[in-house]
């Protein structure tokens, strides 16, 4: 998805705005440009394909410069090509910007201003920005702005530069994140607060419907009339070593490794005398007893962990649980109301469907519990109460250690709530607790030979169609296993649970065809054993996932992963699936890190 960096600062603008985009290129992007200020003009520098272009051109105009603005597009209105990379000007030149968002009402816009003898140059709905704040200014920036983006529908998170103020950069923002990072006698902004991690100290998301002016010793937020607003900086949580590969040749493979440390980490901050306390939730325990049903909303990932969150806090706390797409759920108008909280779930915070779920369920009085990786983000700062995964900033495209740390955490949450609505004895609470501290030791015995799930990537790398079915708690992790192995190596998968096959679906099953059998899963081993029977007749090539020493391994070919309790088996069967889809991939050649077509946060609807 699109990325937008600005500094305006004593350096060199040109190396810390190529630095930034750098650090944006995780997100996926197919062309971008800088636009830096001089004492003479706005110097645009724009490239189509891999940031190393860009770059490059930049060194040939040697260009001095102390204040920019840069942005990596993904292209959705226009071709990935150089016309439509941002940044975007004005007819007069007067106005630089560059854009996330979708700008919807453009179309009418560009007619209007056509009419008026505005000539476009892209075919983006950003170009319109630019040109209507020339349309508007008339010696005052802030005054155009106010009628520019009142003007506009949609999203947009935008930076602008006007040759008529040499030392500012001007911000707007409406549902499309952007971030303003403080520093020394140097400030910056980025719609990703990674980006500019290693240069701010602290940094403060803007609100819906606000501006800022970033000027090099101060910076001023105001919201759409212009009143100046006081807005409060935050520290931000990220270390240089989340930016680097470090030993591994992947980010994918390192964010997997670094699962057992993360999961230990977030379970110790929140035990207290042998149980789980979520002290972000404390004052919550009225409104959880009387919670009468919970939704758990998200995308991807994040909703695959939320189908394993349902399975614990349905069978802990017993209060149904629903788990929503978050694209569905916006736009389905469900009976949402202050009885029944609402979990967010967001590695990045930032997805633009999970937070019109969350904007949805506010509005209709429900309480939102964000469970979010990247704070500050949106929707860390809108939920009424946030968990955080603590999982470090995440930076292959395919989530591991995000998409884990939700699950511990959605079990951390049943746990909390089943101690207040007293529906587990503390003895059960004691032993689920103990249970999950050894999962970190666990996953790491799994982590510490890979041999055998390498050599079985080799054997079903040439494969086209996969099946990963499973009942119950497995059925979760053939989810999130399918969905894996779809992303990164490009082949066609789908997850099934196990019991359906049968009603329409095992007709696909031939000869060879490679199915994934999760069934670790003690409570209905016995069930998924006959739906493997079925598929086996069928001819399909079945690899069965199962506790050590549950299944017969003289007759069916097995991966084993230590023993673990029911509820918690998502945290150690997902491992060996998230392994084998990082092999075949390799095998395979593929991008691992920014497969195609994707990106890390999709701040899109
Ligand atoms: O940042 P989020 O957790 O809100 O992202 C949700 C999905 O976009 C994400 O999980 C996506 O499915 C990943 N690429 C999966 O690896």
């Amino acid at each position: 998805m699109c990325g937008i960096i600005g500094y305006n600062g004593m350096s060199n603008a040109e190396n810390i705005l190529i630095k930034g985009l750098k650090n944006l290129e995780y997100r996926g992007y197919d062309s971008s440009g800088v636009a830096l200020m001089n004492e003479d003009k706005i110097h645009i520098v724009k490239s189509e394909g891999r940031l190393a272009f860009l770059e490059q051109k930049l060194k040939s105009k040697n260009i001095l410069s102390d204040m920019g603005i840069g942005h990596t597009r993904w292209a959705t209105h226009g071709k990935p090509n150089e016309a439509n990379a941002h940044p975007h000007t004005s007819q007069d030149r007067k106005f630089t910007v560059v854009h996330n968002g979708i700008i919807e009402n453009f179309p009418i816009i560009r007619k209007e201003l056509e009419k008026k003898g505005y000539k476009f140059c892209s075919e983006t709905d950003t170009e319109v920005i630019p040109q209507l704040l020339s349309y508007h200014y008339h010696g005052d920036i802030k005054d155009a702005m106010q009628k520019t983006f009142v003007s506009l529908e949609g999203s947009f998170a935008a930076a602008i530069l006007c040759k008529d103020d040499k030392d500012t950069i001007y911000v707007a923002k409406k549902a499309s994140p952007l971030a303003v990072g403080r520093g020394n006698r140097e400030n910056f902004i980025s719609s990703d607060v990674g980006a500019i991690a290693e240069y701010a100290e602290e940094a403060v998301f803007l609100d819906d419907g606000e501006f800022a002016e970033i000027r090099k010793d101060r910076i001023s937020f105001f919201d759409f009339n212009l009143k100046e607003k006081e807005k409060e900086f935050l520290k931000i949580a990220i270390t240089p070593e989340d930016l680097t590969k470090g030993k591994y040749e992947h980010f994918m493979l390192k964010e997997i490794y670094e699962q057992p440390e993360k999961i230990k980490n977030l379970l110790k901050s929140k035990i207290k005398n042998n149980k789980i306390f979520l002290d972000e939730i404390a004052e919550l325990s009225l409104e959880i007893m009387k919670a009468e049903k919970i939704y758990i909303v998200a995308c991807g990932s994040a909703y695959h962990a939320g189908l394993a969150g349902k399975i614990a806090i349905e069978e802990m706390c017993r209060i149904p649980v629903e788990v929503d797409i978050a694209s569905e759920f916006r736009y389905r108008n469900p009976p949402v109301n202050e009885k029944t909280p609402v979990i967010i779930i967001s590695q990045s915070g930032e997805t633009a469907d999970s937070i019109a779920a969350l904007r949805l369920a506010n509005s209709k009085g429900s309480f939102v519990i964000g469970i979010v990786n990247v704070l500050p983000s949106t929707i860390a700062n809108e939920s009424d109460y946030v968990i955080p995964t603590k999982a470090g900033r995440e930076i292959a495209v395919a989530t591991t250690k995000g998409y884990l740390t939700q699950v511990c955490a959605l079990y951390m949450l049943a746990l909390h709530i089943a101690d207040i609505r007293k529906t587990l004895t503390d003895e059960s609470i004691r032993f689920y607790t103990e249970e999950l501290l050894q999962i970190p030791d666990k996953i790491s015995e799994i982590l510490s030979d890979t041999s055998e799930i390498k050599t079985l990537s080799q054997k079903y790398s040439c494969k086209n169609d996969f099946f990963f079915i499973g009942r119950n708690t497995d059925f979760a992790v053939a989810s999130e296993a399918s969905l894996k192995l779809k992303e990164i190596s490009y082949i066609n998968s789908s997850a099934y649970p196990a019991g359906e096959l049968k009603h329409g679906t095992i007709a696909l099953i031939e000869k060879d065809t490679p199915v994934f059998a999760l069934c670790a899963n003690e409570r209905l081993f016995k069930k998924t054993l006959s739906n493997i029977e079925e598929v086996i007749s069928r001819g399909a090539d079945v690899l069965c996932i199962s506790q050590k020493g549950q299944i017969d391994k003289e007759k069916y070919n097995a991966l084993e992963i230590p023993h673990c309790t029911d509820i918690f088996l998502p945290l150690l069967e997902i491992i060996p699936m998230q392994l084998f889809a990082y092999f075949v991939a390799e095998n395979k050649g593929c991008n691992i890190d920014m497969p195609k077509n994707l990106a890390k946060s999709v701040t899109v609807e």
